[in-house]
């Protein structure tokens, strides 16, 4: 008989694409997900990319009776449910630790009542804040976090404690924490917590730190997520994709069929449990640049990105991933390019409308002081 999973938040942009991906090796999948309209749309509707062998049951994770419910005959779990924005974290801070703090509380409350096989966390790189960094001697140094006076003069660069000049390194999983955002406090609240029960109650849990997803099915109309669909979506609406400081800050970009894989992987290794996973794409990107990409990959050179000097709270200068943790433990290796990803996301993009709604979030962000 084939394994039941269940993904919670599998109704969303990653777990739709792991749930494809479980269906194809053979598992059966189901989904617990609220449909929540930020992402959905209103109407709590199925969403029509949602893989039609899905069991979706709508419900809230934090609703222990609905967990109950999904929970039966599962023998591995993915837990994906959150709100995930960084920017609408900063003023939403009920909401986020309700929903991913408290949510993950309610399903390990039920899952140690009813054991599964294997747990599988979605976490993030926002968790490490700044990413690991070096001085021009060499030595590792950890950055210190820009200060207004800093942002305002336009002084984009990290420095260490000393005023030393950094330079970013790929940051591997045992950088030390540094949560610059509700939503990275309640990431972090995630994993920790996930790890904390699954070890005391013998709960083989995996950690997956993804860096940023890019790929078919991200909500285009959310724009407190996912900065490569915000772009498309100023894009598809005839507007310059905005980009924050001098666009200069690195980013490391994954697709999301890679970290639909990397899943699996995790899920399938006996050797990962109990482990911490970065998710990267391998490759190292410069935000205005993958604005530019973006551009071209929809046809829309003539529209330059639009650098606007602006800093948003939470965000950070440089983090990319090492992912030599993943490929030695996984054998995971990210397969498909910027280049190929971007043309599969052009591809999905033109059957898409979206409505911009960039400037209504970088206004709400202003009006509380959180842009400067
Ligand atoms: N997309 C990325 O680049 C990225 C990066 C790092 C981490 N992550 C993490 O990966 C996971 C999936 O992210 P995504 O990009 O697919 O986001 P998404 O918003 O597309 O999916 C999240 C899903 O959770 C559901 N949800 C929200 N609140 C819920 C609740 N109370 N009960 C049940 N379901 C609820 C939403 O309806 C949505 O379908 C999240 O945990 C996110 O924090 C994503």
């Amino acid at each position: 008989m084939a394994k039941q999973v269940l993904i919670t938040g599998g109704a969303g942009f990653i777990g739709s694409h792991l749930a494809v991906e479980l269906l194809r090796h053979g598992y059966r999948v189901r989904v617990l997900d609220r449909l929540i309209p930020q992402v959905h749309g209103p109407g709590h509707r199925r969403p029509a990319y949602l893989d039609p062998e899905v069991e979706l049951q709508v419900g809230d994770v934090r609703d222990p009776i609905a967990l109950r419910q999904a929970l039966m005959g599962v023998d591995i779990v993915y837990h994906f449910a959150a709100r995930v924005g960084v920017g609408q974290s900063m003023y939403e801070m009920a909401e986020y630790m309700s929903v991913n703090t408290q949510g993950t509380a309610v399903l390990l409350e039920q899952l140690v009542q009813r054991p599964v096989e294997r747990v599988i966390v979605a976490s993030s790189m926002s968790i490490y804040g700044e990413g690991l960094y070096r001085t021009a001697s060499g030595a590792i140094k950890p950055a210190v976090d820009r200060t207004l006076t800093q942002l305002r003069a336009g002084d984009w660069e990290v420095k260490s404690a000393d005023g030393e000049p950094l330079t970013p390194v790929a940051t591997p999983e045992w950088k030390t924490p540094s949560l610059s955002s509700v939503y990275a406090l309640s990431k972090y609240d995630q994993e920790q917590m996930c790890m904390v029960v699954g070890r005391a109650y013998g709960l083989p849990t995996v950690v997956m730190r993804f860096f940023n997803a890019y790929g078919p099915n991200q909500a285009l109309s959310n724009p407190y997520t996912g900065v490569l669909a915000i772009f498309a979506s100023r894009l598809l609406n005839g507007n310059a994709p905005l980009v924050n400081e001098d666009g200069l800050q690195h980013r490391d970009f994954v697709s999301v069929y890679d970290v639909a894989r990397a899943c699996r992987l995790a899920q399938e290794k006996p050797e990962a449990a109990y482990q911490t996973f970065n998710v990267g794409g391998g490759k190292i990107y410069t935000v205005l640049e993958v604005a530019k990409k973006v551009a071209q990959a929809l046809g829309k050179d003539r529209l330059k990105p639009e650098i606007t000097g602006k800093y948003r709270a939470g965000d950070i200068r440089h983090c990319f991933a090492d992912i030599s943790h993943a490929r030695k433990v996984l054998g995971f290796e990210p397969k498909v390019s910027l280049k190929k990803g971007l043309a599969d996301l052009a591809e999905w993009l033109s059957t898409q409308s979206a409505s911009d709604r960039v400037m209504e979030s970088r206004n709400e962000l202003a009006q509380r002081g959180l842009m400067v």
